[in-house]
């Protein structure tokens, strides 16, 4: 097991399936050196409907399984997830590195010159404190449309991003909300980036997307700096997990990010994550 500050141990990440791999694109193009290790909690996904305390036991045993992998720091590319645990993970482990995700309220409401804002975001996200803080703080004098887009998270896990039945389920978050003038969407949960095109298809040109993932890359890089942990290497490794099928996670990893790879199995007991 390596330990917290050294440049070699792994970035630990995870989401409840293959949405935090639109995070991980960024954070790999941005830093290339790291070793990451991914687990998508796929026996457990959907997230968004499960509410704030399932989803916080799940993130925790998924920390202390990433811990126990030796992780130096460890990013939630999951909106669900970091809204739910991401609080009660920073007391559990005081000053251990952590970046998690807040729905881009801030980027957007900036940008936004009609001041109509669409958030697409899962229930326990919009439920969830940290979303209520963002709002509070940015979202004064703006007004915030927002959809869960039920059934979306699904879809993709199914293959099926830019499927008719994605495209209705956006046509029907999204449609009412042109009609109320949004000329900005913040994509506020991690699978929606992979529905990029039927988004752009409904919205128009016109209509500016919000995708955080550069924004959390650079956090992650900037932490590192402060630690002195960044990895010298110039080919970093990715190692993915799920406690799902391995077989549908990595056809997944190949569609959406054009990656053959090995996906490892983890198995839940007792609340904790063990390797096979
Ligand atoms: N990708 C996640 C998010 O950013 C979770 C979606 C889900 O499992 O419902 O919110």
């Amino acid at each position: 097991m390596t330990t917290q500050n050294d440049p070699q141990a792994p970035i630990g990440a995870f989401d409840s399936g293959v949405g935090g791999l639109s995070v991980l694109r960024s954070i790999r193009a941005q830093l290339p050196g790291e070793d990451i290790i991914y687990i998508g909690d796929q026996a457990n996904v959907p997230y968004g409907p499960r509410g704030k305390a399932e989803v916080r036991r799940l993130s925790e045993g998924i920390v202390s399984f990433l811990m126990g992998e030796g992780a130096k720091l460890i990013v939630i590319p999951c909106h669900t997830a970091s809204a739910a645990a991401l609080h009660s993970l920073r007391e559990q482990y005081p000053g251990f590195p952590f970046v998690g995700m807040e729905p881009a309220v801030k980027p957007a409401v900036e940008q936004s010159k009609s001041g109509v804002v669409g958030v697409l975001a899962t229930p326990t996200t919009f439920e969830g404190e940290l979303y209520a803080s963002v709002v509070e703080r940015f979202g004064q004098g703006t007004t915030l449309l927002q959809s869960t887009c039920l059934g979306l998270v699904a879809e993709i896990e199914a293959g099926r991003a830019n499927g008719p039945k994605a495209k209705r389920i956006l046509q029907e978050a999204l449609e009412p909300m042109i009609a109320k003038g949004i000329d900005t969407v913040v994509l506020g949960c991690t699978h929606y980036p992979f529905s990029f095109d039927s988004i752009r298809q409904i919205v128009g040109d016109d209509v500016r997307l919000i995708d955080p993932a550069p924004a959390i890359a650079r956090r992650v890089e900037s932490l590192l700096a402060e630690m002195h942990a960044k990895n010298p290497s110039d080919q970093g490794s990715m190692r993915y997990l799920t406690s799902g099928d391995p077989v549908t996670m990595r056809a997944r990893i190949a569609e959406l990010v054009n990656e053959n790879v090995k996906v490892e199995k983890v198995d839940w007991k007792n609340g904790e994550l063990t390797k096979r």
